[in-house]
This record gives structure tokens, sequence and C-alpha cells, in this order.
């Protein structure tokens, strides 16, 4: 199927609620299978609780961006400053939309942020389970650095591959 046009506008304050049911959505669709219904709801939580996307948008270390397609809300990507690196820390596209270039797009865009600011790569963490995204970022020029597993609070941990895209 061709690739879909979209628009990356950022994320503002009254978007929240809309993102948050977005990142829902995508993540029971996807990660079923890979963590378990009681972690999902945990990191959802955790990651898209609206006063925790409020404080993100007030963070000058993170950039959040969504994308529309004939004024769809179909996707975001939320970028930061991690430990000195570049990093997208989230990448979710709506399953309708999905092998349609728009998480091509995205990474695209954040990735030339990253150039602009002078940064040698960008990074991110994906579960070791989670094939679709492992291939989608390989199609898009990451490589495995590492491998971790990150305790994230209530007996929950993420079973994650590092994986670096040089720019
Ligand atoms: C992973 C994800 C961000 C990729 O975005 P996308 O818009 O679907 O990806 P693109 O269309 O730009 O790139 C598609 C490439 O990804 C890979 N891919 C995507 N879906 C796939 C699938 N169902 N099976 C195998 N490979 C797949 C392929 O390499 C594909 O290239 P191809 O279509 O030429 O074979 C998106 O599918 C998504 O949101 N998935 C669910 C949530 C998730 O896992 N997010 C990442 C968390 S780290």
């Amino acid at each position: 199927m061709s690739s879909l046009t979209i628009e990356i506008r950022p994320v503002t304050p009254p978007d929240v609620p809309a993102i948050a049911l977005l990142a829902r959505e995508i993540w029971q669709a996807s990660y079923p299978g890979i963590i378990t219904q009681e972690q999902i709801d945990f990191m959802l939580e955790q990651r898209y609780g609206h006063e925790r996307l409020y404080d993100d948008l007030e963070d000058l270390h993170k950039w959040l961006d969504q994308a529309f397609h004939e004024g769809r809300r179909v996707g975001f990507a939320f970028s930061e400053i991690y430990k000195g690196e570049f990093k997208l820390d989230k990448l979710y596209i709506h399953p309708d939309v999905q092998r349609r270039g728009v998480g091509g797009q995205l990474i695209a865009h954040v990735a030339e942020r990253a150039r602009k600011q002078g940064y040698p790569c960008v990074i991110l963490q994906v579960n070791k389970r989670n094939e679709k995204a492992i291939n989608s970022y390989m199609k898009y020029g990451f490589s495995i650095r590492a491998s971790t597993v990150d305790d994230i609070g209530q007996g929950y941990v993420m079973d994650d591959f590092v994986m670096e895209k040089k720019l």
C-alpha cells in the first residue's frame, strides 16, 4: 500500500486526553502477548497519565510530536535528551495505518531534530519480543547496541534492546 501523507504538529495541552486515549488503543492492539495486561495498565498509567503528559509538555528537554492524516490523529512520537543522548522515547501508530510509512516519517522528523542539535545518533529502547517494531527500526537504519533489563517498579521490568541510528 502507498505511503500516507501526514502533517506533523507539536502536542499542546488540549491534545493530552486524545493522546492518552490513542496510546491506550494502540497499546491494547500491540502488547498483549508481549507483556501482561497488568503491566500494560501499569505502564499506561505511569507514562500516559494526564498529569504526567502535562509535565512532559513543560519539560524543555522533551518534544512531543503528533501525526495527522486528513485531519485524523494517527500517531505520535516523543523524543528527549536522556543521559546526554538523543532518545526516541515513544513511537506509536494506529493499527489502521501501520505499515504505510507514518512511523518512518516520524523517525525522519525526530532524527532531523537530533542532527540539528548536533547529536551523533538517535537511540531508543524496544521490547525484545516486539519483532514488528524491531523490523521497522532496522529498516530505518537502527541497529542493536545493547540489551537491558530495567526495573520500572511494582515488580515489573522492561526487557529491552537499546538500538541506535547514526546520523
Ligand atoms: C512499529 C511502528 C512504530 C512502525 O510504524 P509504521 O508506520 O507501521 O512503519 P512504517 O510503515 O514506516 O515502516 C514499515 C516497516 O516496519 C516493519 N513492519 C511494520 N509492521 C510490520 C508487521 N506487521 N510485520 C512485519 N514487519 C512490520 C517492516 O519492516 C515495514 O517495512 P515494509 O512495509 O516495507 O516491509 C508501528 O507499527 C507501531 O506503532 N506499532 C505498534 C506499537 C509499537 O510497537 N511501537 C514501538 C514501541 S518501541
